[in-house]
């Protein structure tokens, strides 16, 4: 290895810069607020968080733009979603230390950083927008407060970053080309409704079966929420009734990637399927846990505002409560449990998928 010159600790992490940048407000209105260096300091903390996690989804998604996804690869990236959960694990225990400042402590200087709020946290859009969470994905009442208290540059940034493939959308590609459901002379999907037909026709059998011990109405009651059952089985099966929940905005991605991502849960004990699991259940656990960050964080603006509005002009802890409902990313594969059989019921696939699902050595 090539000699270098000796490192110095301070230098390399570039201390005198980093430690350098906690100037409260109060101190320079002339009577210094002893709690906002903490909150000064929580929120670069976060921050720099922030870039790491930025740096994983990054990387994330350039491994999945190419024509294909390497089997090495997907390892790697279910390493650094993992590394992002064990991130933003910290990031929700972090809250605590901002809540040892009490709400007249925050009352102190808080009217000194308007019209400055979370909302203009630039890399925080940006891993929103990496995820899957771009302008059109959100609801209306999120929409003004998204870009609209962002200057003209940093606007103009995540704009920019909106116009690339999103994890959320690469997600959907990359399902969409998983084989294995179909192969001549058999299509795993006639089966899987041939089993959901049998387990939902049983059900409807043992409902008239108790006939004798329920009144006309808990019966009638029982048959309608059966057939709502049926329902969301053919929500999944018949193409056109998804794309209509598409364009309600109640699911996001495809039917085909919906369907792999299903078929991914059913079989993922073989082989080749782990991983894909182990991928969709990372993608879950980041918004498991984005959604329990932004219930915390809107538990914490009502402990430290009660009612009052936020800096940034929102209902605070009402609208922050409202977008950790609205704001769910991987929504649909979450719900995908609503399809799922027990392994017992699951259809057998033909020796020909089965091989190509397992690893199979030769002598
Ligand atoms: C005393 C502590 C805090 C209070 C009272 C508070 C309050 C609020 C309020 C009321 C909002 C809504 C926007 C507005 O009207 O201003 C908001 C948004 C936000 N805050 Fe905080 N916050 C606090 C600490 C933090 C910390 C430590 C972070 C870490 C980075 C943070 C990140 C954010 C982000 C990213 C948003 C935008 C959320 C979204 O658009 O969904 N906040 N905050």
């Amino acid at each position: 290895m090539k000699t270098h010159e000796p490192v110095y600790y301070g230098e390399y992490l570039n201390l005198n810069k980093l430690l350098d940048c906690q100037h409260p407000k109060s101190k320079d209105h002339g009577n210094e607020a002893h709690d906002e260096t903490l909150f000064i300091l929580v929120h670069q903390v976060y921050e720099l968080w922030f870039k790491q996690i930025l740096h994983e989804l990054k990387s994330i998604v350039t491994l999945f733009s190419g024509k294909t996804v390497d089997e090495k690869d997907l390892s790697k990236v279910v390493a650094r979603l993992e590394r992002i959960t064990k991130i933003q694990a910290l990031l929700v225990d972090q809250l605590g230390v901002m809540e040892t400042m009490t709400p007249m402590d925050f009352l102190e200087f808080r009217d000194l950083l308007v019209p400055a709020s979370g909302f203009q946290s630039v890399q925080f859009r940006e891993v929103e927008v990496l995820m899957g969470l771009k302008t059109n994905n959100r609801k209306a009442v999120d929409r003004e407060y998204f870009l609209g208290r962002l200057n003209d540059e940093d606007k103009a940034r995540i704009i920019e970053i909106e116009k690339s493939p999103s994890l959320l959308e690469l997600t959907q590609a990359w399902l969409e080309r998983i084989p294995f459901t179909k192969i001549e002379g058999f299509n795993f999907w006639d089966e899987y409704e041939k089993e959901i037909d049998k387990m939902l026709d049983y059900d409807e059998k043992i409902i008239h079966q108790n006939q004798a011990s329920l009144d006309s109405r808990a019966m009638a009651m029982q048959i309608e929420n059966l057939n709502a059952t049926r329902e969301t089985f053919s929500s999944l099966l018949n193409e056109q009734k998804h794309n209509d929940l598409i364009k309600l905005g109640r699911r996001s991605l495809s039917r085909t990637a919906t369907m792999n991502a299903l078929f991914i849960l059913l079989y993922r004990e073989e082989p080749i399927l782990h991983l894909p699991y182990k991928f969709l259940t990372a993608l879950m656990d980041i918004d498991e846990l984005f959604t329990t960050w932004r219930y915390r964080h809107a538990l914490m603006a009502q402990r430290m505002l009660g009612t009052k509005i936020g800096t940034g002009g929102s209902s605070g802890h009402h609208y922050l409560k409202m977008a950790a409902e609205n704001n769910r990313v991987y929504n649909d594969l979450f719900n995908l449990s609503t399809f799922l059989l027990p392994s017992s019921k699951l259809p057998k696939l033909p020796n020909e998928v089965k091989i190509k699902l397992g690893y199979h050595f030769n002598e």
